[in-house]
């Protein structure tokens, strides 16, 4: 037994020093990418290496394995890799090298979007921002000192994975690389200096020689070779701009971005599975999700204005690592569909006949006897029967039957064999042993920010500064100052000196504090206007405006220079005479940052924590910390900010990025249940609307020590730290699961012979999430026409007597079982009615 594992290993060992040795060519045909004189359908799937942790990374790329990608594709940071001119950082999250090697490891190619430009919801773009300052500058244009930057920072990519061999034409993973972004979406914007920086572009990517090919998206004019490819929802119309080159979708959005202030965006998988099933019934080759696993934005990493920290997406492996279920499962069994038709698809171009109004089959035929045929229902409303090749096939309205051997049905895109697994977080106090929230709360030290200017490196300037100017976005923070004295004989100013302060800033929160008094706040994406009633002293007053970023725009043409922070005008109104003072061109004096950023209190080392109580609560401008020790378990962790407002937090003083829980959900535009049929936008489903868009926070495990974490908070809107609790997250123990007697046979049951002696009835199989649970009970079965959905299954008008006892004899104590979905295991409870078995079982 221990001999055989050793040559096992040994026999592995020896199979990936030879793969690694061995280089391979990439090229392609109007068809396919072509590996080693191989055309390849390849499925690949985004993650971005540093929206997790090293330490998750194995394990996101095995369920991406074992969700059948054979492709991983992330963008590259720059502004992760070079913060600051010429110093770079490829280490921790930033470990580029590390990340490619262990999706080769795995057996999975990579395509790697060097951009540089990324979009991606990611701080302005991926650009470093002090890219913003090279002398002359202009972004993404025909422009030589961009030109130089972009070109240095892609050869660097291209050089660093050249030395470690990464590229599979020296026996790496990378058979695929992107120069640029979406270009094409805006270059008109540019006029003809955006035609020849696109061309340029093209042929410095070219010109580096990677020995793999290139591609754009959304770049329709893409010169050649470089490849045009698609990002979108569907791409199935979609065609290349060359008869030479394959047909590619680089994006196929598995859901959407979270905004703060947004309600959550989700994509049923129905509609995802269709749109895939399109795209390759059409001729596809290569289609990726965005994302296969979204992951967090860490300390101040996400774009915006105004993208949320958790980048879930909705994506099949879920923001802490979990499989999304059945979203992971069904595009699994998709994905083996659609390879048990790869020899045919990569043998021919598709014949594409129409069945019918809405109804289209395409066939895949090749000279040597193959064959697979894609049957399609777009419409929206009704189901369907067509006749193909001689035999009648039901499709469901806005589904794609895939048909391997061309005439069994493998795997129909509405119907699906995968249970659903809920995942919850399960609550844990910061303590093991703590429990009342007073005791909680005399953990707490605090220290107060000062409010207005404290720091040395203060400045005066005449008139209101954009703010990413003044920043670069060392911070979020930047303090507009003014000192006013007031005689008590202004005319503008009633009596008791009353007026209003209006402020105009373009993005994205700002507070206003009168004499160290909060007076007022508010927040907008690009535009906030506030007037705000104040009442000033005579003699002398403080005007000290927080203007706060919240992630720097990342998307459109020219989005790196429409600024943020208070541009004005800020002006004081009598209220009584309408008579106003313009302040815009006054002496301001700026703080860039807080004082406790300088001092490093996100490490939580320092001397001036103060413990004492009471804990001031509800007041702005606190730094907060605690400790804590690790909730128990090995499940991923987060932190629930309710009770709090705003701010960034660290965890042993490693930021887990900006925190708001007060940044509520628009109330409108939720659906309570989204139909998949018809085409999806991404406002289509939206649930969480009215609620805070995020209170849950991940913290990966690997930051967390057993016992003795430090908690930071800076708390800029002032908030109770005491109410902050933690969670852990788990796949929940009930499975639940609906099949027909409609519904096409697992996907597992075919063999590549294509003998399917055991696959002629749909079968309902279920599998305990964790390895060591069994399931324990049966808590809903009903062989008719049970009706509801996952957790309020009831019994329909017909139900079989057999369901339960049939149901559990079946699977109780077995970790998973299979249960056909027939009248010959069930007994016939009602004659010419298609049935179905609905299931809910728990698992202990
Ligand atoms: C695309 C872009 C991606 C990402 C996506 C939305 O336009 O290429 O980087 O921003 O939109 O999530």
């Amino acid at each position: 037994m221990v001999r055989g594992k050793k040559v096992e290993i040994v026999s592995l060992l020896v199979l990936v020093i030879v793969m690694a040795a061995t280089a391979a060519t990439v090229t392609y045909d109007h068809r396919a990418l072509v590996i080693d004189g191989k055309r390849k359908i390849l499925i690949s799937g985004s993650i971005h290496y540093p929206r997790s942790t090293p330490e998750m990374w194995p394990d996101l790329i095995q369920k991406s394995k074992d969700g059948g990608l054979d492709v991983i594709e992330t963008y590259v940071f720059w502004n992760g890799h070079e913060p600051e001119k010429n110093k770079y950082n490829f280490e921790g999250r930033y470990d580029l090298v590390k990340f490619v090697k262990l999706a080769a490891k795995a057996g999975l190619y990579v395509h790697l979007r060097i951009g540089p430009y990324a979009c991606a919801e990611w701080n302005y773009g991926g650009f470093p921002v002090w890219l913003h300052f090279v002398p002359g500058i202009k972004f993404r244009t025909d422009n030589e000192p961009f030109k130089a930057e972009m070109q240095r920072f892609t050869a660097k990519i291209v050089d660093l994975m050249k030395q470690e061999k990464l590229f599979a034409s020296q026996g790496g993973p990378i058979i695929l690389s992107q120069i640029e972004n979406e270009y094409g979406n805006i270059d008109s914007e540019y006029g003809a200096a955006g035609k020849s920086y696109m061309k340029w572009s093209a042929s410095m990517a070219l010109s580096l020689d990677t020995g793999v090919p290139w591609n754009m998206c959304q770049q329709g004019d893409a010169p050649d070779p470089i490849i045009n490819t698609c990002n979108g929802f569907y791409c199935d119309q979609f065609t290349p701009n060359s008869n030479n080159k394959p047909k590619m979708w680089t994006e196929n959005w598995s859901g959407w971005f979270l905004g703060f202030g947004e309600p959550t965006p989700y994509r049923p998988v129905e509609d995802l599975a269709f749109a895939v099933a399109r795209f390759f019934q059409r001729g596809g080759t290569f289609q990726n999700y965005y994302m296969y696993h979204g992951g967090t934005n860490f300390e101040r990493t996400s774009g915006g204005p105004l993208i949320s920290t958790s980048y879930d997406y909705d994506a099949p492996i879920d923001e802490y690592g979990l499989l999304r279920q059945p979203k992971w499962g069904h595009l699994r069994d998709l994905h083996k569909a659609i390879k048990l038709c790869e020899d045919a698809l990569i043998a021919t171009d598709p014949k594409i006949t129409s069945l019918g109004s809405n109804l289209e089959a395409a066939v895949y035929k090749t000279s040597t006897g193959s064959c697979a045929a894609f049957l399609a229902n777009i419409g929206t409303q009704s189901d369907a029967t067509v006749t193909f090749n001689g035999k009648s096939y039901r499709l469901p309205a806005w589904s794609v039957s895939i048909l391997p051997d061309c005439k069994n049905v493998a795997f129909n895109t509405a119907k699906i064999n995968s249970a659903t697994e809920s995942t919850t977080f399960a609550r844990q106090s910061l303590k093991p042993d703590g429990g009342s929230s007073a005791e909680l709360g005399s953990q707490w030290s605090y220290i107060k920010e000062t409010i207005g200017i404290s720091k040395d490196d203060a400045f005066v300037k005449p008139g209101l500064l954009e703010q990413i100017n003044t920043t670069a976005d060392k911070s979020d923070y930047l303090w507009y100052s003014l000192r006013m004295d007031i005689k008590g004989d202004e005319t503008f100013l009633d009596e008791g000196s009353k007026a209003v302060l209006h402020i105009q800033s373009i993005g994205q929160v700002v507070y206003a504090f009168i004499n160290g008094k909060l007076a007022g706040s508010g927040n907008g994406r690009t535009k906030i206007s506030l007037d705000i009633p104040i009442n000033l002293v005579t003699g002398k007053n403080t005007i000290d405006l927080l203007s706060v970023t919240v992630g720097l725009a990342n998307y459109g043409a020219f989005f790196d220079i429409i600024g943020a922070g208070i541009t004005g005008p800020v002006s004081l109104k009598s209220a009584k005479t309408g008579s106003s003072m313009d302040l815009s061109s006054q002496q301001w004096t700026y703080q860039v940052g807080l004082k406790g950023e300088d001092t490093g209190l996100g490490s939580g080392d320092s001397s001036e924590w103060i413990s004492k109580s009471p804990l001031p609560t509800s007041q702005p401008l606190i730094w907060y910390k605690t400790t804590f020790d690790a909730p128990s378990g090995s499940d991923p962790v987060a932190i629930d900010f309710t009770g709090t407002g705003k701010g960034i937090a660290w965890v042993n003083g490693q930021s887990i990025g900006r925190y708001w829980p007060t940044s509520i959900a628009r109330a409108d535009g939720c659906v309570g249940s989204c139909n998949y049929r018809g085409t999806y936008r991404n406002n289509k489903c939206l649930k969480n609307c009215g609620k805070p868009s995020q209170t849950l926070y991940h913290v990966p495990r690997s930051w967390i020590k057993p016992s003795g974490n430090t908690l930071v908070l800076l708390e800029e809107m002032g908030g109770d730290p005491t109410k902050i609790s933690f969670a852990t997250k788990h796949t929940g123990s009930n499975l639940c699961l609906k099949v027909s007697q409609s519904h096409p046979a697992p996907v597992d049951t075919w063999t590549s012979d294509f003998k399917f002696s055991n696959r002629t009835s749909p079968v309902l199989s279920l599998k305990c999430p964790v390895s060591t649970q069994m399931i324990s009970s049966i808590n809903f079965a009903s062989f008719g026409t049970p009706t509801g959905t996952c957790g309020s299954f009831s019994h329909g008008r017909c139900s079989s007597a057999r369901s339960l006892s049939v149901v559990q004899k079946a699977c109780v104590g077995s970790r998973s079982c299979k249960v056909e979905v027939s009248t010959r295991v069930f007994g016939e409870p009602c004659r010419g009615v298609v049935k179905s078995l609905a299931v809910e079982a728990a698992c202990a």
